[in-house]
């Protein structure tokens, strides 16, 4: 198991709040510890530092309590960006904010066509594209994302709206690995992972519930929510090293390790 360093992209959640329900897990009248997310996501930036990894910040906006979900910012792939568009009016203006960093940092960035919410639909495994759709994404945009990444694209059909994002019923594990729950899919695309993946690890609902497959991995370190102990166990069988992270408050709102976390693959100009 061989780790490679990573460049991320985060956004601190100085503004972070439960204030609308967009999934299934977001309650406004359930109160969020904003001090506690903070020094919660401080240990996850914390975290990649330590494993070598490089993090650069994005300013939050306020008025926008979920923008600290930096993966649904962009999807970044051989240096070129595709800019995002949000299913949702409540997140809109994240997408210009993300668009404009990326162009900042010399990355050429492909305008949004249709919904699509970045790297929470879009994962990269060896060549090939995992994409999500059902809840956030629209198909159309996976056709869109093809054309500009040229990486053949796997459309998954989530089913389950607690899972609503592709990031947060599958992970990626390192070129050949994921690590996904079944249920979470349409019978078609659980045919399509077997036969993709037919050594995956696969996960349990409790693991998938604590957001253990809202995973960040380098190929050795998989860091993942520490309440996903059945998933470490079965990562630590496997070769690979789970590294624990409480991330409590932001699940609040929906979201894990790598909601919090924009890959950055290949440099920018
Ligand atoms: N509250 C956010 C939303 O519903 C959470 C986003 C989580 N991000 C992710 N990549 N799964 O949009």
């Amino acid at each position: 198991m061989h780790a490679t360093r990573r460049q991320y992209l985060m956004c601190r959640p100085t503004y972070f709040a439960v204030e609308y329900a967009i999934n299934p897990w977001m309650d406004p009248a359930r109160p969020v510890d904003r001090e506690l997310a903070i020094a919660q996501w401080d240990q996850l930036r914390r975290t990649y530092l330590e494993l070598g990894h490089t993090v650069d910040d994005i300013e939050p906006l306020p008025g926008l309590p979920d923008m600290v979900f930096a993966a649904n910012g962009a999807t970044v792939i051989d240096g070129r960006a595709l800019a995002v568009q949000f299913r949702e009016p409540q997140r809109a203006d994240e997408a210009p904010a993300y668009r404009d960093w990326l162009e900042q940092a010399g990355f050429p960035v492909h305008e949004a066509k249709h919904v699509n919410e970045g790297e929470g639909d879009f994962l990269v495994v060896g060549d090939y594209l995992l994409a999500g759709t059902g809840f956030r994404t629209s198909h159309a945009a996976h056709a869109h994302a093809q054309e500009v990444f040229g990486r053949p694209v796997v459309t998954l059909q989530l089913v389950d709206p607690c899972f609503y994002h592709l990031d947060t019923a599958l992970a990626v594990i390192d070129e050949q690995t994921i690590a996904y729950l079944p249920e979470a899919f349409s019978a078609g695309s659980q045919a399509v992972l077997r036969r993709l993946f037919p050594d995956a690890v696969t996960a349990s609902l409790a693991d998938a519930a604590a957001f253990g497959l809202n995973a960040v991995s380098d190929g050795r370190h998989v860091v993942l929510p520490v309440q996903a102990d059945g998933l470490a166990t079965a990562l630590r069988e496997r070769g690979y090293h789970p590294i624990g992270v409480d991330l409590s408050e932001l699940r609040k709102a929906g979201g894990g390790p790598k909601c919090c976390t924009l890959e950055l693959r290949g440099s920018s100009r």
